[in-house]
Protein backbone atom coordinates (compact mmCIF):
# COMPACT_ATOMS: atom_id res chain seq x y z
CA UNK A 1 0.00 0.00 0.00
CA UNK A 2 1.26 3.45 -0.73
CA UNK A 3 -0.57 5.51 1.89
CA UNK A 4 -0.43 9.48 3.35
CA UNK A 5 -1.53 9.86 6.69
CA UNK A 6 -3.10 13.35 6.95
CA UNK A 7 -4.04 15.10 10.79
CA UNK A 8 -3.18 17.57 12.80
CA UNK A 9 -0.63 17.61 15.61
CA UNK A 10 -1.43 15.23 18.57
CA UNK A 11 -4.13 13.50 16.24
CA UNK A 12 -2.47 10.32 16.17
CA UNK A 13 -0.16 10.03 13.04
CA UNK A 14 2.99 8.84 14.88
CA UNK A 15 0.86 6.58 16.73
CA UNK A 16 -0.92 4.34 13.83
CA UNK A 17 2.28 4.42 11.71
CA UNK A 18 4.51 2.12 13.17
CA UNK A 19 1.64 -0.44 13.52
CA UNK A 20 0.47 -0.17 9.69
CA UNK A 21 4.59 -0.33 8.84
CA UNK A 22 4.59 -3.62 10.70
CA UNK A 23 0.92 -5.10 9.17
CA UNK A 24 1.83 -4.26 5.69
CA UNK A 25 5.41 -4.52 5.66
CA UNK A 26 6.13 -1.08 4.15
CA UNK A 27 8.22 1.69 5.70
CA UNK A 28 7.20 4.77 7.93
CA UNK A 29 8.47 7.69 6.75
CA UNK A 30 7.70 10.57 8.58
CA UNK A 31 9.53 14.24 8.02
CA UNK A 32 8.97 15.48 11.38
CA UNK A 33 10.94 12.43 12.46
CA UNK A 34 13.88 12.97 10.02
CA UNK A 35 13.67 16.68 10.62
CA UNK A 36 14.48 15.92 14.26
CA UNK A 37 17.53 13.34 13.41
CA UNK A 38 18.74 16.24 11.60
CA UNK A 39 18.63 18.46 14.63
CA UNK A 40 20.01 15.78 16.98
CA UNK A 41 23.13 15.14 14.34
CA UNK A 42 24.46 18.81 15.37
CA UNK A 43 24.97 19.94 12.40
CA UNK A 44 24.54 23.37 11.07
CA UNK A 45 21.65 22.98 9.43
CA UNK A 46 20.02 21.29 12.90
CA UNK A 47 20.69 24.19 15.12
CA UNK A 48 18.64 26.14 12.36
CA UNK A 49 15.86 23.76 11.95
CA UNK A 50 15.23 23.20 15.58
CA UNK A 51 14.76 27.08 15.87
CA UNK A 52 11.98 26.52 13.23
CA UNK A 53 10.49 23.48 14.69
CA UNK A 54 10.72 25.19 18.23
CA UNK A 55 8.67 28.33 16.76
CA UNK A 56 6.10 26.06 15.33
CA UNK A 57 7.26 27.31 11.94
CA UNK A 58 7.91 25.57 9.46
CA UNK A 59 8.74 28.18 6.91
CA UNK A 60 12.55 27.99 5.77
CA UNK A 61 14.15 30.34 3.44
CA UNK A 62 17.39 30.42 2.54
CA UNK A 63 20.01 32.69 1.03
CA UNK A 64 22.86 32.60 -1.88
CA UNK A 65 25.38 34.62 0.51
CA UNK A 66 27.75 35.97 -1.80
CA UNK A 67 30.14 35.51 0.57
CA UNK A 68 30.18 31.57 1.20
CA UNK A 69 32.18 31.51 4.03
CA UNK A 70 29.68 33.62 6.23
CA UNK A 71 28.93 32.04 9.18
CA UNK A 72 25.18 31.22 9.40
CA UNK A 73 23.44 34.87 10.13
CA UNK A 74 20.12 35.71 11.13
CA UNK A 75 18.94 37.99 9.14
CA UNK A 76 15.43 39.50 10.37
CA UNK A 77 13.45 40.05 7.19
CA UNK A 78 9.49 40.48 7.59
CA UNK A 79 7.39 38.84 4.56
CA UNK A 80 3.86 37.58 5.63
CA UNK A 81 4.86 38.24 9.32
CA UNK A 82 7.51 35.52 9.33
CA UNK A 83 11.12 35.74 10.30
CA UNK A 84 13.06 34.11 7.99
CA UNK A 85 16.42 32.38 8.55
CA UNK A 86 19.92 32.55 6.32
CA UNK A 87 21.77 29.61 6.67
CA UNK A 88 25.77 29.38 5.55
CA UNK A 89 26.16 27.87 1.85
CA UNK A 90 28.39 25.43 3.42
CA UNK A 91 25.51 23.79 5.74
CA UNK A 92 23.50 23.74 2.55
CA UNK A 93 25.84 22.03 0.56
CA UNK A 94 26.50 19.55 3.29
CA UNK A 95 23.31 18.42 2.30
CA UNK A 96 23.21 18.31 -1.75
CA UNK A 97 21.04 20.91 -1.98
CA UNK A 98 19.45 20.86 -5.81
CA UNK A 99 21.54 22.87 -8.20
CA UNK A 100 18.46 24.78 -8.73
CA UNK A 101 18.59 26.14 -5.57
CA UNK A 102 22.18 27.45 -5.52
CA UNK A 103 21.65 29.35 -9.01
CA UNK A 104 22.20 33.00 -9.17
CA UNK A 105 19.27 34.87 -9.88
CA UNK A 106 19.26 38.72 -10.67
CA UNK A 107 20.58 40.35 -8.47
CA UNK A 108 17.81 41.79 -6.65
CA UNK A 109 19.08 42.61 -3.58
CA UNK A 110 23.39 43.14 -3.04
CA UNK A 111 23.87 40.61 -0.53
CA UNK A 112 21.31 37.72 -0.99
CA UNK A 113 19.22 36.18 -3.23
CA UNK A 114 16.27 34.59 -0.89
CA UNK A 115 14.43 31.51 -2.12
CA UNK A 116 11.77 29.72 -0.13
CA UNK A 117 13.49 25.98 0.46
CA UNK A 118 11.50 24.05 2.80
CA UNK A 119 9.75 22.25 0.42
CA UNK A 120 13.07 21.12 -1.82
CA UNK A 121 14.17 19.84 1.87
CA UNK A 122 11.64 17.86 2.77
CA UNK A 123 10.49 16.82 -1.03
CA UNK A 124 14.55 15.55 -1.79
CA UNK A 125 14.78 13.98 2.24
CA UNK A 126 11.25 12.06 1.31
CA UNK A 127 12.71 11.04 -2.14
CA UNK A 128 16.13 9.96 -0.76
CA UNK A 129 14.03 7.59 1.76
CA UNK A 130 11.86 6.25 -0.56
CA UNK A 131 15.27 4.52 -2.51
CA UNK A 132 15.24 2.49 0.41
CA UNK A 133 14.83 -1.25 0.68
CA UNK A 134 12.20 -1.40 3.31
CA UNK A 135 10.01 0.71 0.92
CA UNK A 136 9.79 -1.40 -1.86
CA UNK A 137 6.68 -2.95 -0.66
CA UNK A 138 4.90 0.71 -0.30
CA UNK A 139 5.24 3.32 2.05
CA UNK A 140 3.60 5.30 5.03
CA UNK A 141 3.96 9.15 4.65
CA UNK A 142 3.25 10.79 8.11
CA UNK A 143 3.94 14.69 8.22
CA UNK A 144 3.91 14.79 4.45
CA UNK A 145 2.84 16.60 2.35
CA UNK A 146 2.48 19.26 4.41
CA UNK A 147 1.06 22.16 1.94
CA UNK A 148 -0.19 21.80 -1.52
CA UNK A 149 3.18 22.55 -3.24
CA UNK A 150 4.87 19.71 -1.70
CA UNK A 151 1.64 17.31 -2.49
CA UNK A 152 2.24 18.82 -6.34
CA UNK A 153 5.72 17.55 -5.78
CA UNK A 154 4.87 14.29 -4.43
CA UNK A 155 2.74 13.73 -7.51
CA UNK A 156 5.69 14.41 -9.99
CA UNK A 157 7.73 12.36 -8.06
CA UNK A 158 5.54 9.29 -7.73
CA UNK A 159 5.25 9.62 -11.65
CA UNK A 160 8.40 9.43 -12.37
CA UNK A 161 8.51 6.77 -10.07
CA UNK A 162 5.79 5.08 -11.60
CA UNK A 163 3.90 4.67 -8.43
CA UNK A 164 0.61 5.84 -7.31
CA UNK A 165 -0.97 6.69 -3.98
CA UNK A 166 -3.67 4.25 -3.11
CA UNK A 167 -5.17 6.04 0.09
CA UNK A 168 -4.99 9.21 1.99
CA UNK A 169 -6.34 9.30 5.45
CA UNK A 170 -7.24 12.33 7.54
CA UNK A 171 -7.42 12.20 11.16
CA UNK A 172 -10.19 14.13 12.00
CA UNK A 173 -10.23 15.42 15.54
CA UNK A 174 -11.05 18.50 17.31
CA UNK A 175 -8.27 20.76 18.55
CA UNK A 176 -10.16 21.02 21.92
CA UNK A 177 -8.60 16.92 22.41
CA UNK A 178 -4.92 18.02 21.39
CA UNK A 179 -3.54 19.94 24.21
CA UNK A 180 -3.79 17.11 26.24
CA UNK A 181 -2.65 14.87 23.96
CA UNK A 182 0.28 16.81 23.01
CA UNK A 183 1.42 17.84 26.33
CA UNK A 184 1.30 14.35 27.55
CA UNK A 185 3.37 12.50 24.94
CA UNK A 186 6.59 10.71 25.69
CA UNK A 187 8.41 9.37 23.05
CA UNK A 188 11.11 7.23 21.77
CA UNK A 189 13.29 8.65 19.35
CA UNK A 190 15.13 5.82 17.72
CA UNK A 191 11.96 3.81 16.47
CA UNK A 192 9.36 7.00 16.37
CA UNK A 193 7.09 5.05 19.06
CA UNK A 194 4.80 7.69 21.18
CA UNK A 195 3.41 6.80 24.65
CA UNK A 196 1.19 9.03 26.79
CA UNK A 197 1.48 9.48 30.65
CA UNK A 198 -1.84 9.18 30.95
CA UNK A 199 -3.78 7.17 28.33
CA UNK A 200 -0.72 5.16 26.90
CA UNK A 201 1.83 4.89 29.97
CA UNK A 202 4.85 2.57 28.99
CA UNK A 203 5.36 -0.44 31.35
CA UNK A 204 8.43 1.16 33.16
CA UNK A 205 8.04 5.00 33.98
CA UNK A 206 9.86 6.79 30.90
CA UNK A 207 11.03 3.83 29.39
CA UNK A 208 10.42 2.31 26.06
CA UNK A 209 8.40 -1.14 26.50
CA UNK A 210 10.43 -2.79 23.66
CA UNK A 211 14.36 -1.82 24.19
CA UNK A 212 14.29 -0.13 27.77
CA UNK A 213 15.52 3.22 26.48
CA UNK A 214 14.75 6.14 28.10
CA UNK A 215 11.40 8.16 26.72
CA UNK A 216 11.53 12.07 25.84
CA UNK A 217 9.40 14.35 25.46
CA UNK A 218 9.53 16.68 22.60
CA UNK A 219 10.38 20.48 22.89
CA UNK A 220 7.93 21.40 20.95
CA UNK A 221 5.07 20.08 22.54
CA UNK A 222 4.05 22.77 24.61
CA UNK A 223 0.57 24.65 24.47
CA UNK A 224 1.91 27.70 23.40
CA UNK A 225 3.99 26.38 20.26
CA UNK A 226 0.91 23.29 19.69
CA UNK A 227 -1.52 26.68 19.44
CA UNK A 228 1.48 27.55 16.39
CA UNK A 229 1.44 24.23 14.82
CA UNK A 230 -2.32 24.21 14.99
CA UNK A 231 -2.78 27.59 13.16
CA UNK A 232 0.00 26.31 10.48
CA UNK A 233 -1.84 22.99 10.00
CA UNK A 234 -5.54 24.87 9.43
CA UNK A 235 -3.73 27.33 6.87
CA UNK A 236 -1.61 25.26 5.20
CA UNK A 237 -1.96 21.23 5.44
CA UNK A 238 -5.95 21.50 5.77
CA UNK A 239 -6.23 22.26 2.17
CA UNK A 240 -4.91 18.67 1.05
CA UNK A 241 -7.94 17.26 1.92
CA UNK A 242 -10.21 18.65 -0.91
CA UNK A 243 -6.76 18.43 -2.81
CA UNK A 244 -7.09 14.39 -2.45
CA UNK A 245 -10.55 14.54 -2.51
CA UNK A 246 -10.63 15.27 -5.85
CA UNK A 247 -8.42 12.49 -6.67
CA UNK A 248 -10.76 10.17 -5.14
CA UNK A 249 -8.43 8.67 -2.40
CA UNK A 250 -9.00 10.64 0.45
CA UNK A 251 -11.05 9.14 3.48
CA UNK A 252 -11.68 10.70 6.57
CA UNK A 253 -11.22 8.42 10.35
CA UNK A 254 -12.48 9.54 13.18
CA UNK A 255 -9.36 9.96 15.60
CA UNK A 256 -10.77 10.96 18.80
CA UNK A 257 -11.54 7.22 19.33
CA UNK A 258 -9.15 4.96 21.49
CA UNK A 259 -5.91 4.00 19.31
CA UNK A 260 -6.84 0.15 18.69
CA UNK A 261 -10.23 1.14 17.50
CA UNK A 262 -8.70 4.07 14.82
CA UNK A 263 -5.92 1.09 13.49
CA UNK A 264 -8.61 -1.32 12.86
CA UNK A 265 -10.79 1.69 10.97
CA UNK A 266 -7.79 2.46 9.00
CA UNK A 267 -7.17 -1.31 7.82
CA UNK A 268 -10.82 -1.28 6.66
CA UNK A 269 -10.00 1.81 4.46
CA UNK A 270 -6.59 0.37 3.29
CA UNK A 271 -8.59 -3.06 2.64
CA UNK A 272 -11.11 -1.41 0.03
CA UNK A 273 -8.06 0.72 -1.03
CA UNK A 274 -5.77 -1.92 -2.74
P1 LIG B 1 5.74 16.30 13.10
O1 LIG B 1 6.66 15.48 13.89
O2 LIG B 1 5.16 15.74 11.86
O3 LIG B 1 4.61 16.85 14.08
P2 LIG B 1 3.05 17.11 13.89
O4 LIG B 1 2.55 17.07 12.51
O5 LIG B 1 2.81 18.32 14.68
O6 LIG B 1 2.42 15.82 14.50
P3 LIG B 1 2.74 15.14 15.85
O7 LIG B 1 3.92 14.24 15.71
O8 LIG B 1 2.79 16.14 16.96
O9 LIG B 1 1.38 14.33 16.04
P4 LIG B 1 0.98 12.84 15.71
O10 LIG B 1 -0.25 12.90 14.88
O11 LIG B 1 2.11 12.03 15.17
O12 LIG B 1 0.59 12.37 17.19
P5 LIG B 1 1.04 11.07 18.02
O13 LIG B 1 0.68 9.82 17.33
O14 LIG B 1 2.45 11.20 18.51
O15 LIG B 1 6.45 17.67 12.68
C1 LIG B 1 7.16 18.45 13.63
C2 LIG B 1 7.66 19.72 12.99
O16 LIG B 1 8.57 19.41 11.91
C3 LIG B 1 6.59 20.56 12.33
O17 LIG B 1 5.93 21.41 13.25
C4 LIG B 1 7.43 21.32 11.29
O18 LIG B 1 8.13 22.36 11.91
C5 LIG B 1 8.42 20.30 10.81
N1 LIG B 1 7.95 19.54 9.63
C6 LIG B 1 7.55 18.23 9.63
N2 LIG B 1 7.16 17.85 8.40
C7 LIG B 1 7.30 18.93 7.59
C8 LIG B 1 7.06 19.15 6.21
N3 LIG B 1 6.56 18.18 5.42
N4 LIG B 1 7.30 20.38 5.72
C9 LIG B 1 7.78 21.35 6.51
N5 LIG B 1 8.03 21.20 7.82
C10 LIG B 1 7.81 20.00 8.37
O19 LIG B 1 0.03 11.23 19.27
C11 LIG B 1 0.17 12.29 20.21
C12 LIG B 1 -0.10 11.77 21.64
O20 LIG B 1 -1.44 11.28 21.74
C13 LIG B 1 0.80 10.59 22.01
O21 LIG B 1 1.18 10.74 23.36
C14 LIG B 1 -0.10 9.36 21.85
O22 LIG B 1 0.22 8.31 22.76
C15 LIG B 1 -1.49 9.91 22.14
N6 LIG B 1 -2.52 9.26 21.31
C16 LIG B 1 -2.42 8.89 19.98
N7 LIG B 1 -3.57 8.32 19.56
C17 LIG B 1 -4.44 8.38 20.62
C18 LIG B 1 -5.81 7.95 20.81
N8 LIG B 1 -6.49 7.37 19.82
N9 LIG B 1 -6.40 8.19 22.02
C19 LIG B 1 -5.67 8.78 23.03
N10 LIG B 1 -4.38 9.20 22.91
C20 LIG B 1 -3.77 9.01 21.73
ZN1 LIG C 1 4.13 12.50 14.65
Amino acid sequence: INAILLGPPGSGKGTQAPRLKDRYCVCHLATGDLLRAEVASGSDLGKELKKIMDAGVWCVRVCRCRLAHLPPTRIPRWANGRQETCFSLSALTARAMPASMLKRGPAETDVFLWKLVSNELVVSMIEQNLNKPECKNGFILDGFPRTVAQAEKLDEMLETRKQKLDSVVEFGIDDSLLVRRITGRLFHPASGRSYHEEFYPPKSPMKDDLTGEPLVRRSDDTPEVLMRRLGAYHEQTKPLASYYTKKGIHTWVDASRPADEVFNNINTIFENAK
